[in-house]
């Protein structure tokens, strides 16, 4: 968040204000089918809630109306300084942002529905992105599971925990695509394809909020950022989108459309220019697209400061003006600015802004918090707040889940599993030891974390471990906030005592029987405001990969990162290698379970993997051109490169292999309106246990436009047992083969002949095709 106003909490991070560690107590038993089983508080039907939120706006004066659509923070509101306490008092704020001192969430709820004059419940928002005490991975990696129902039954834990610690809102899901991993935020997302990308959102709204808004334990969601941030140009954060239409509507929508028809509660409007409209002053955006074709009935938040932000972008005239048209965009609640509170007034007492614009977006907020429940239930369950936030069955959720997100990018001659009758291992690397950092970026009530070298030391209790850093990494440019509060970079270390970490480091490998190297990204290097313009081993890693595996002993490296990262050298000289993403609290005995063969790892990459910087971005859902890859003569759109990435979208291994056979259509034409049953077998050809996620791609062969090379419509993540063969089944209807048709400006199943894919990554090749007619 980049506004003129310093942002006053650092809350993203180790070391930031809001990241308190909270004490263990004692450990109770609560199980997760529990909490899915359990019953809405509110159940009022859409008629009453439009007569009680009638019945209240009726009683609201000017004042009341703009704090329902006002966001304040936990701090005193310039240039007056009011006090938070004595707005709330007053009626003139409707939600209170970052937050999460529960004994204060506590204080000020109570006088919202106590002391102000018509006791209205104030909404607590923070971002509770991948867990609250109990971390889960990184978004990226959750999608990396391609396991929806295990990602709904994560995101209702951390909901629990945050509404018993006074949190009834979240900004989450951010579904945001992203095809660029120069982009920071691409690890708060499901990757680059909106089929997947609108799983995850489905299964994150249903687990945040259950079934229904103003289910007990849960809180209410808020889709980010809509949208079209993800497609920053060059990747730098915040910075213009330009997005055809056709592309925004097929490709970037399609996850807010599955949030929306989960029934997801809130919208978060973006930061950035949207083709030259900035996204929280986006009439088109909010009202047309949102509202009108997506259908959405929730409300509208701006991100943090961006109704102020309209001024900052060349868009308002000043504040009165952004206020203007934020609200006439459709933005219904300004977040963290004072833009409303301060200038709705004057715009409504000249005339202006018609009073009936306010009333519209207080009747969304309001309708939001009856059907929230929250009149009925302000407080959330403080009191179990210990027992749920302690919760093992949490804990073990992050470790099952941590395990389910891991890719194994390479693993040649079966380097991987170690054998447990290893005597000595080195663990190397400037993350390795690190508790704090293999949980991401976005954390709450940080809970304790197991690093990788305590995992591997839990794994093997009797073996030589020895821990060598290696090295250091830095951002040369600290994030804003920080640098906003004087906080520097994390001093990186000396040139010259990196050279003889590098040395020490060598020296353990020759003692060692196998080293794991540990490389990637700090969290911070991850994230809003953490755009990179190189995607190589930041710090001196790269010298510390080559020095380790030139001292010639069996060498595993582990990735700790938010994004794909250069790694095309390792890929060439290290046998094996997994991608642990951030993966939580449990991270460290999740790795150690993956590498010594307790668990057999069955994540998928939810992005394709470049070689080198200069492919971003790079997408399997491109279109094809005049001289596709198998044209003779055209093996690449580069000389000097090869177009194709690392590793493909959907691509992992595992320590066994699948086969696919007998695919099957149950016609070979369908209607427009009609669905086509695909069939495939899949078989465990080795001798252990393992996932497989069988994806099924289509390509529609010619139309209205030109149609993606293959298209994700189906997936699936199975167990088999060894020798195991299973029949899994997809459904391909009009959801599926509709597209946004830049002709027609409608959405289209066109009768035309497609290719269909079925495998285990997006280079499938078990094919056939089908025709849809009229
Ligand atoms: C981020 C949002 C976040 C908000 C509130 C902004 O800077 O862009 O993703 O939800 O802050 O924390």
């Amino acid at each position: 968040m980049l506004n003129p106003i310093p942002n006053p909490i650092a809350r993203h991070f180790p070391g930031s204000r809001a990241a308190v560690l909270i004490p263990l107590s004692i450990l109770l038993l609560i199980s997760i089918t529990s909490i899915a089983q359990q019953p809405s508080a509110a159940t009022l039907s859409d008629a009453q809630v439009r007569e009680r939120v009638e019945s209240l706006l009726k009683q609201m004066t000017l004042q009341e109306k703009i704090g329902q659509i006002t966001q304040i923070g936990p701090w005193p509101v310039p240039p007056e300084n009011l006090k938070p306490e004595d707005l709330i008092r007053a009626g003139r704020a409707g939600s209170v942002l970052w937050t999460i001192d529960s004994a204060q969430i506590k204080k000020m709820q109570e006088i919202a529905v106590k002391e102000s004059r018509l006791k209205i419940p104030l909404l607590f928002g923070y971002d509770v992105i991948h867990g609250y005490k109990n971390v889960f991975p990184v978004p990226i990696g959750m999608a990396a599971t391609w396991d929806p129902a295990m990602v709904e039954r994560a995101q209702a834990m951390a909901a629990h925990e945050a509404s018993v610690s006074g949190i009834n809102w979240t900004f989450g899901p951010m579904v945001d695509i992203a095809r660029d991993p120069r982009w920071g935020r691409i690890v708060e997302g499901a990757g680059e394809d909106p089929y997947l990308g609108a799983a995850m959102a489905r299964a994150q709204v249903l687990g945040f909020q259950g079934p229904r808004l103003g289910t007990i334990n849960r809180v209410v969601g808020s889709v980010k950022h809509f949208a079209g941030y993800g497609a920053a140009e060059g990747g730098r954060d915040y910075d213009a989108s330009y997005i055809p239409e056709e592309l925004f509507r097929n490709i970037y929508l399609r996850p807010f459309q599955a949030a929306v028809d989960a029934g997801v509660g809130t919208v978060m409007s973006a930061y950035m220019d949207l083709n030259d409209v900035p996204a929280s002053g986006n009439k088109w955006l909010l009202r047309d697209v949102l509202r009108r074709d997506m259908g959405f009935r929730g409300f509208v938040i701006s991100d943090a400061w961006a109704v102020a932000s309209l001024q900052v972008h060349g868009y308002a005239r000043d504040p009165e003006d952004a206020a203007y048209r934020g609200l006439t965009a459709g933005v219904s609640m300004d977040m963290g600015s004072e833009t409303y509170l301060k200038n709705v007034p004057k715009l409504v007492d000249s005339g202006k802004l018609p009073i009936s614009a306010v009333d519209q977006m207080v009747r969304e907020v309001l309708a939001v918090k009856f059907r929230l429940g929250l009149f009925e239930h302000p407080f959330g369950d403080l009191a179990s707040k210990e027992k749920v936030l302690n919760d093992p069955e949490h804990r073990a959720a992050t470790r099952l889940a941590a395990q389910r997100s891991m890719v194994l990018l390479r693993n040649e001659n079966q380097a991987l599993p170690l054998k447990k009758t290893l005597a000595s291992l080195a663990v190397i690397g400037p993350l390795a030891d690190s508790a704090e950092e293999i949980k991401g970026s976005w954390t709450v009530e940080r809970g304790p974390g197991v690093s990788v070298l305590e995992g591997l030391r839990n794994k093997l209790p009797d073996a030589k471990i020895e821990f060598v850093r290696g090295g250091d990494m830095q951002r040369l440019f600290p994030m804003p906030w920080d640098a906003a509060e004087g906080r520097k970079a994390t001093p990186l270390m000396p040139e010259s005592e990196m050279r003889k970490e590098v040395e020490k480091a060598v020296e353990a490998a020759k003692r060692a029987d196998t080293v794991v190297l540990v490389l990637g990204e700090r969290a911070s290097m991850s994230g809003e405001a953490a755009s990179r313009a190189s995607l190589t081993l930041p710090g001196n890693q790269r010298q510390l990969l080559e020095a380790v595996v030139a001292a010639g002993k069996p060498v595993v490296l582990v990735l700790l990162n938010g994004r794909p990262l250069e790694i095309t050298w390792a890929a060439e000289h290290v046998p094996a290698i997994l991608e642990a993403w951030y993966p939580g609290s449990e991270g460290g005995n999740a790795i150690a379970d993956v590498l010594f063969g307790d668990v057999n790892p069955g994540g998928k990459l939810p992005v394709s993997w470049p070689r080198v910087t200069g492919q971003a971005p790079t997408y399997y859902n491109h279109n094809l051109t005049q001289a596709p890859e198998d044209a003779p003569g055209f093996t690449s759109r580069y000389w000097d490169l090869v177009t194709a990435p690392l590793y493909p979208f959907g691509y992992g291994l595992s320590y066994t292999t699948f086969a696919f056979s007998n695919l099957k259509l149950d016609q070979k034409s369908i209607k427009a309106s009609g669905t086509l049953h695909v069939s495939v077998d899949v078989e465990n050809q080795g001798g252990v246990a393992g996932d497989e996620v069988v994806q099924l791609y289509i390509h529609q062969r010619a139309g209205s436009a030109s149609r993606p090379a293959r298209e994700l419509k189906g997936f699936e993540r199975i167990a088999l047992a060894p020798g195991e063969k299973k029949t899994v089944r997809f459904s391909l209807g009009k959801e599926e083969l509709k597209f946004w048709s830049p002709e027609t400006k409608t959405w289209v199943v066109e009768p035309e002949a497609f290719d269909v894919w079925v495998g285990g990554d997006s280079k499938a090749t078990l094919h056939s095709e089908f025709k849809v007619t009229e």
